[in-house]
């Protein structure tokens, strides 16, 4: 990987599996010259995603994978050590050791076909932007090889409300504020390191399609963000007295920032 330290645009790949309405905010602000990185590639999990269109309309290389190609043990095999993964990965919980290594089987052979798709482009960082996927170990590590490069954007403030129903679950919970988070991925759900959170307020009469709109609003802020801090050297990662990765911001600008993040959020009042 590339010396980060100094500024400069990151190339980036976004992984999607639906509408990519925050890859078109990236290309927007990539366009608009607001974000310090440019997009080389897209990938979807599903065919007929909308966002393939968004990356094909900016002339960026998009690309589908199937995941419901048949695969081959052996193929998997020798593409890595199942058992290990097994033992490795945090995600899967079925019961059945052969479900599971057959599940892994067919998730280690799509991921190897998009990391060799993805190599071509030497990304500095894969963004995840609602890839609805699990991903390995073996993916994981062979991107976080030289230190963490796959960065997700969860519709909610975690470790509250891990999983694929972010907005529901905070609007059904009755939570006064919402929020999003951005975060390095990890072998867990949505465990990885924190890097960026931000939060907006959940006003008297909302419907979860007004929550998710403030939302996604936020999280296009957000993520791009982070971005500009990566780009910039600003995101330091450290690891606690506890052995767990952590992540500073030191951007003179963060509390400045964050402050406007929330003032943001809260006016005006739809
Ligand atoms: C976003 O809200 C993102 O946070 C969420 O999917 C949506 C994708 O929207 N991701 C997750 O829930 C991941 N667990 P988009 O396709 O319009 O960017």
């Amino acid at each position: 990987m590339r010396n980060l330290s100094a500024p400069r645009k990151l190339r980036l790949a976004v992984l999607i599996s639906g509408g990519g309405t925050n890859l078109q905010a990236m290309i927007d602000r990539s366009h608009a010259g607001t974000l310090d990185a440019e997009i080389v590639a897209v990938l979807s999990d599903r065919a007929g995603a909308f966002g393939l269109k968004r990356a094909e309309k900016a002339n960026i290389p998009a690309f589908h994978v199937d995941y419901a190609k048949p695969v081959e043990l052996k193929t998997a095999q020798r593409l890595a050590d199942l058992a290990d993964l097994d033992r490795r990965q945090k995600i899967l919980k079925n019961a059945d050791p052969a479900e599971r290594l057959a599940r892994l089987a067919k998730l280690v052979t799509v991921e190897h076909e998009i990391l060799r798709t993805l190599d071509s482009f030497r990304p500095d960082y894969v963004c995840l932007a609602g890839f609805m996927r699990l991903l390995t170990p073996y993916f994981i590590g062979r991107l976080n090889a030289g230190g963490p490069r796959i960065l997700n954007i969860h519709p909610a403030i975690l470790p509250s409300f891990p999983g694929s129903h972010g907005y529901e679950d905070t609007f059904e919970y009755g939570c006064k504020w919402g929020g999003v988070t951005v975060h390095f991925v990890d072998e867990g759900e949505d465990t990885g390191p924190i890097i960026a959170q931000a939060v907006y307020p959940v006003w008297p009469g909302d419907d979860i399609e007004r929550v998710r709109t403030r939302g996604l609003s936020i999280e296009y802020e957000v993520y791009s963000q982070v971005i500009n801090w990566l780009a910039g050297g600003y995101v330091a990662i450290q690891k606690d007295p506890n052995g767990n990765t952590r992540v500073e911001i030191t951007d003179p600008k963060y509390a400045e920032i964050l402050a406007r993040w929330v003032q943001k959020a809260c006016t005006p009042r739809e």
